[in-house]
């Protein structure tokens, strides 16, 4: 399995020229994760995705500002050399959420701005919304790899066996922050090698996402047959993230993600966000909100003062109090916001060297 890996490995490393091994990815996380931060992790050596911003429409705009920071930016050549390669994509990805997301719009922010994948998320009606994604984007930007995150079994093997299968497959385990399976997601650990065995065949490279923030969580994840290495909440509490400052505190506040953080709908509510299918649901750390929703006090009241919080500022996150602070299960091993690139080489370099301390050659 290590040896199949590999190979899968350097296929898609051989898509993206840039990044350095252990690939790294920046996850798409709806706002937080903008054009300063995707420009970021791939000038590092990694690949940063942007998020979905709260329309679809803001995706263009997020994909020329990332445009703009590469011109600008002291990258290095090899990102230089991918820029100005025959395949001109953009080296950074963009995500979507199929259920919500505006097609036509979508597909037109990739026609312009050519970037180098795609990720999709959360659709639907199952599959057939990705394939139709799938196609859609290919025939306009044959180049632009095909993404899809998948939290089960069930639902990596209709991606794969699936008439436009993707390029690379997200396998996102339970600890993920952010939306997820709401019922039947289950830990990377068993979650990821059970996939790896089961699309064996397929030649489609696995990237391990949920619960990875430092290197021995990536040598962990490269052992399980992973490809690549997604991380979402450990960069909340980048210094390219965009984020407020109470919700990054609250990333570095939270220990024992188990009993900090978990997965309920009430802060969507909360927010007006309403819509998601009903697999979906995201992990959150917790606070008043919850605790009072547990308690027994009516949404009603929840709302009025969940509103009022929205009004203080950072105030409103932390322990007493009441915003939506969607987060990881790994949050607990947070210490300090860092810059992107620290946070890639940190992981790589981890990685690297755990796996080779193991066993060193006698
Ligand atoms: C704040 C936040 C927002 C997220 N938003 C999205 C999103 O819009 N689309 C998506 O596909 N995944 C989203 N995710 C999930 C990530 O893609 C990824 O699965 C997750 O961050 C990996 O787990 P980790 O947070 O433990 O690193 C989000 C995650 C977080 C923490």
């Amino acid at each position: 399995m290590a040896t199949r890996s590999l190979t899968l490995a350097r296929n898609l490393a051989s898509a993206y020229p840039w990044v350095a091994a252990p690939f790294i990815i920046g996850a798409p996380m709806r706002v937080m994760a903008g054009p300063e931060l995707a420009v970021a992790v791939s000038a590092a050596g990694g690949l940063g995705f942007i998020g979905p911003g709260n329309k679809t429409s803001e995706t263009a705009t997020a994909l020329e500002r990332a445009r703009e920071l590469l011109a600008m930016s002291e990258i290095p050549t090899s990102l230089q050399a991918a820029l100005k390669s025959e395949s001109q994509v953009l080296p950074i990805g963009v995500g979507f959420q199929t259920w919500t997301d505006d097609m036509k719009t979508a597909v037109s922010a990739i026609k312009a701005h050519k970037p180098c994948a795609a990720w999709l998320f959360a659709p639907r009606n199952g599959q057939e919304e990705f394939d139709s994604w799938a196609q859609h984007i290919r025939e306009i930007s044959p180049k632009t790899q095909i993404w899809i995150q998948v939290g089960t079994l069930r639902e990596a093997l209709l991606a794969v066996k699936s008439k436009s299968p993707p390029d690379v497959l997200v396998v996102q385990g339970a600890e993920a922050g952010g939306h997820g399976r709401a019922t039947d997601g289950i830990g990377i650990i068993t979650l990821l090698p059970e996939v790896a065995d089961a699309a064996q065949s397929h030649d489609i490279p696995l990237v391990a996402a949920g619960g990875i923030l430092d290197g021995r969580a990536a040598a962990a994840a490269l052992c399980l047959g992973a490809s690549g290495i997604v991380m979402g909440t450990r960069f909340l509490a980048s210094t390219e993230a965009r984020i407020s400052k109470g919700y990054q505190n609250e990333v570095l506040r939270a220990t024992d993600g188990g009993v900090s953080t978990t997965r309920t709908t009430l802060y969507n509510r909360l927010r007006g966000t309403v819509g998601w299918p009903e697999d979906f649901s995201p992990r959150t750390i917790i606070n008043k909100s919850y605790q009072e929703q547990k308690a027994g006090v009516p949404f009603d009241k929840l709302k009025v003062l969940h509103d009022d919080a929205l009004k203080s500022g950072d105030a409103g996150w932390g322990p007493e109090g009441r915003l939506a602070t969607y987060a990881g299960a790994g949050v607990g091993l947070i210490h300090d916001v860092k810059d992107a690139r620290d946070i890639v080489t940190g992981v790589r370099d981890g990685a690297v060297n755990i796996l080779r301390d193991l066993y060193p050659k006698a």
